[in-house]
C-alpha cells in the first residue's frame, strides 16, 4: 500500500462494530434462549473466524442480511473437523472456555502466527476446572475434552488478560457454585457487562476480583454493537497530528477499560472530546471529536506510559509510539512485555519501522523509548502480517515527509476491512 503526506482530516463517520465486544456477543448469543438479532456486528476477519465456529458447532448463524441473527440455546455438537480460529487470540482463548464446559472433545487451531502464541494461561485455569487439554508446547492446535461439570475455581491471574478472564466466566456459567477470578490489574470487562447485560449476574468488587455463581442461563435478545474505539483511534491520531482537521467519530464504545487512549492524548494536549453518552447492554458509546493539533499553551505531562494503565491501552501502544515521536520529549512505554506475544513482537515491529522513519528508538525487554519530536520521514515499512502495525504505520505515513509504502498492508482486513477506504473518505490532500 503506497500512502502519500496529506494536509488534514475533515470529516464525520462512524467505525464497524467493536471487535472484542463482538467476539463475546456472538458466544453470549450462540449459548443464549431464543435468537439475538446484532446490528453493528464487527466486519472483522477475526469475528467472522468466531462465527465460522460457532457455526461448526452447530448453531444456527444467519449472516445475510445486514443485522446478524443468532438461534442459540441449542445443545453445542462436536465438530468432527478442526475449528479453525484464524489469526484470532480472542477466539481460540474465549471458545477454548465455552468448549471446556461441553462433554465432548474439540479441535482448535490458527494461522501460523496463532499457533505461535502462548496458550498456556487458559489451558492451567481451564484444567483446574475439569477440562483436559492437550497440546504439545503450550500452543495450539489445542485438543480440548470438556465436561458438563466444570469445577468453579478461585483464580489469580497471573498475566493482565481479558481472553484468559473471559474463558474462565463461560466456563463458569456452567459450574455449581462461585467462581472467581483475581485481577492484578483491570483488563478489559467487556464480559462482565455483557453477561449481566444479557440476564447473567457478575459481581465485580473493589479489589479487582470478578465472581460469577453457576450454574447460569443467559437469555438472548437483540443488540447494536457499539464501534470499535480502537480502529477509531487510527482516525483520531491522524486528526489529532494534523493542524487544522476536524473528525467526529459517531457511535464508539467508550467503556472506560478501553478508552485511556483518549485521556492520554488529552493529557499530551491533543483536543479530543467526548459527548453524548449512552449505553447499550452496560456498554458505554459516545461521539468523539478531534479537533487537530497541540492545544495552546498546554503543559507536557508525563510522557511514560507504565504500570495499572497498560491493560486498558494494550492495543494502542503501537500507535501511541507512533503519535508520540511527535511530540515534545517523546513517549517511554513500560510494563508491555506482553506486547511481545501479539499477532506480532509488536515492540520489535514497531522498533523497526519508526527508526526507518529516521527515528531515535531505544527497545527494553518490556517497553520502547522513542525521541521525539522527529521529522518523519517517507520509508519503505513492513506490516509484519500485523493489522495494528498496518494501521499505526499508515498514520505515520500521513504525517511524513515524503511518500511510503507499506507491505502486506491487507492484513488490516483482520480487525479493519474498510481501514483505507474510510482513511481516503476523511483526507484531504
Ligand atoms: C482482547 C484482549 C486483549 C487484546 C486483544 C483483544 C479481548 O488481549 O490485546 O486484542 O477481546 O479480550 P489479552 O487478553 O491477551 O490482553
Amino acid at each position: 500500500m503506497k500512502l502519500e503526506p496529506v494536509s488534514k482530516i475533515e470529516g464525520r463517520i462512524n467505525v464497524p462494530g467493536d471487535k472484542s465486544i463482538s467476539h463475546r456477543v456472538a458466544l453470549i448469543a450462540g449459548l443464549a434462549s431464543g435468537v439475538s438479532e446484532i446490528s453493528n456486528f464487527s466486519t472483522a476477519l477475526d469475528c467472522g473466524s468466531t462465527l465460522s465456529c460457532l457455526e461448526q458447532l452447530g448453531v444456527k448463524v444467519n449472516r445475510s442480511t445486514e443485522k446478524i441473527l443468532i438461534s442459540g440455546g441449542v445443545d453445542l455438537k462436536p465438530s468432527p473437523a478442526p475449528l479453525d480460529c484464524g489469526n484470532s487470540g480472542s477466539t481460540m482463548r474465549i471458545l477454548s472456555g465455552v468448549l471446556a464446559a461441553e462433554d465432548f472433545a474439540s479441535v482448535l487451531t490458527g494461522d501460523e502466527s496463532l499457533r505461535s502464541r502462548p496458550m498456556g494461561r487458559i489451558i492451567k485455569p481451564l484444567s483446574e476446572m475439569g477440562a483436559t487439554i492437550n497440546s504439545t508446547d503450550g500452543k495450539a492446535p489445542l485438543e480440548i475434552i470438556g465436561t458438563a461439570s466444570p469445577k468453579p475455581i478461585i483464580y489469580e491471574l497471573p498475566v493482565a488478560s481479558a481472553q484468559v478472564k473471559s474463558a474462565i466466566l463461560f466456563a463458569a456459567l456452567r459450574a455449581k457454585g462461585t467462581t472467581t477470578v483475581i485481577e492484578k490489574v483491570k483488563s478489559r470487562d467487556h464480559t462482565e457487562r455483557l453477561f449481566n447485560g444479557f440476564g447473567v449476574n457478575v459481581n465485580t468488587s473493589e479489589d479487582l476480583s470478578v465472581t460469577l455463581d453457576g450454574p447460569a442461563r443467559l437469555t438472548g435478545g437483540p443488540v447494536t454493537v457499539p464501534g470499535d474505539i480502537s480502529s477509531a483511534a487510527y482516525f483520531i491520531a491522524a486528526a489529532a497530528l494534523l493542524p487544522g482537521s476536524n473528525l467526529l467519530i459517531r457511535n464508539v464504545g467508550l467503556n472506560p477499560t478501553r478508552a485511556e487512549y483518549l485521556s492520554v492524548l488529552t493529557s499530551w494536549g491533543f483536543q479530543i472530546g467526548a459527548n453524548g453518552q449512552r449505553e447499550e447492554r452496560n456498554e458505554p458509546v459516545g461521539d468523539v471529536s478531534i479537533t487537530g493539533g497541540v492545544e495552546r499553551g498546554a503543559t507536557s505531562a508525563a510522557r511514560i506510559l507504565k504500570g495499572a494503565s497498560i491493560p486498558s491501552l494494550i492495543d494502542e501502544l503501537p500507535l501511541l509510539a507512533v503519535v508520540g515521536s511527535q511530540i515534545d520529549g517523546g513517549v517511554e512505554i513500560r510494563d508491555a512485555a506482553e506486547l511481545r506475544h501479539k499477532e506480532s513482537d509488536r515492540l520489535a515491529c514497531t522498533a523497526q519501522n519508526l527508526r526507518e522513519m529516521g527515528v531515535d528508538v531505544t527497545e527494553h525487554d518490556d517497553g520502547i523509548t522513542v525521541a521525539g519530536p522527529a521529522r518523519l520521514r517517507g520509508a519503505q515499512l513492513n506490516s509484519f502480517g500485523d493489522h495494528r502495525i498496518a494501521m499505526a504505520f499508515s498514520v505515520a505515513a500521513l504525517v511524513a515527509d515524503g511518500p511510503s509504502e507499506i507491505s502486506g498492508a491487507d492484513c488490516v482486513d483482520i480487525s479493519f476491512p474498510e481501514f483505507f477506504k474510510l482513511l481516503r473518505s476523511i483526507i484531504s490532500t
